[in-house]
């Protein structure tokens, strides 16, 4: 056995459709979910007791203890190991920072003692499962029905994180209506970045609106991007609070990228489905 490593995307929700509510109370979603260029860094190396190592940027606050997923994935797997994490995304922010963490952590413990990856993973999160293997996808149930989408342009965006955590719970809490229109069956072909934008536009995130009563940063971040020049289409990802804007080219992005810098703002020009 041998020290691996794995990176871990950012998970960008372009929709977030909430369709119902099963009995246990989790909500059934349709959500087309893509993976940007940042990313968390997954180190491992086996060793005589588990241990989890939180690095990088933005360490602060994330827990070293067993409630961090990337030592429940490590239990899961039965696999004991010395974990870094290299922390470059904001934690609890609505782009899977802890779910795509956990899918890199099997990821990588899978190369370090050539173990297959395990198949029951959705009992870590609703959003791990889509993380085991970061490319366009459209997500269903709860997060465990899974659809490969090909042929989808690759998008230019600038994400936005306000520099505030929102609770997932309460934000699918506050959703007036939780019967909510699916998106169309099949998905049209996209000719280029900008028809997908435009019929993107024609699509929703369910918990926009929840996640903005509870925190008006949320707003505040879509408006800003709303406003940047070129900014074709902005929208919040996952439960919040990051939001993401779409920008014509790589260019434009970067140029929104600093235009948008505030203090307490995590924000990061991106190119996203491009895996
Ligand atoms: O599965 P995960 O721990 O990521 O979910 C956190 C919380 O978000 C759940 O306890 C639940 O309240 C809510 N949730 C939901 N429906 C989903 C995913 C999450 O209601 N599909």
């Amino acid at each position: 056995m041998t020290a691996a490593e794995a990176r871990a995307p950012a998970k960008v929700n372009l929709t977030l459709h909430v369709t119902g509510r099963r009995p246990d109370g989790y909500h059934l979603l349709d959500s087309l979910v893509v993976f940007a260029d940042a990313a968390d860094v997954v180190r491992v190396r086996p060793a005589d007791a588990p241990a989890l190592r939180v690095t990088g940027p933005m360490a602060a606050g994330v827990p070293t203890d067993s409630s961090n997923l990337v030592l429940r994935a490590a239990a899961l797997m039965g696999v004991t190991a010395e974990i870094e994490l290299e922390k470059h995304l904001p934690p609890a922010g609505g782009i899977g920072g802890g779910s795509s963490d956990a899918a890199a952590t099997l990821r990588a413990l899978s190369r370090m003692t050539g173990r297959p990856l395990p198949r029951e993973v959705l009992a870590l999160g609703a959003d791990v499962p889509v993380c085991m293997e970061p490319r366009p996808m459209r997500m269903r149930g709860i997060g465990e029905t899974l659809s490969p989408v090909d042929g989808l342009p690759a998008l230019d965006a600038v994400l936005v994180n306000p520099g505030i955590a929102v609770p997932t719970p309460q934000v699918f809490a506050r959703l007036d209506r939780r019967a909510n229109a699916p998106m169309p069956e099949r998905f049209p072909t996209f000719p280029d970045a900008a028809a997908f934008a435009d019929w993107l536009a024609g699509q929703r995130n369910d918990l926009e609106r929840p996640a903005q009563t509870i925190a008006p940063e949320v707003g505040a971040a879509l408006a800003a991007l709303a406003q940047a020049d070129g900014c074709r289409l902005a929208r919040m990802s996952g439960s919040g609070a990051t939001c993401f804007g779409l920008f014509p080219d790589s260019t434009s992005a970067a140029r929104a990228a600093r235009a948008l810098a505030r203090p307490g703002w995590w924000v990061r020009a991106v190119r996203l489905g491009a895996q």
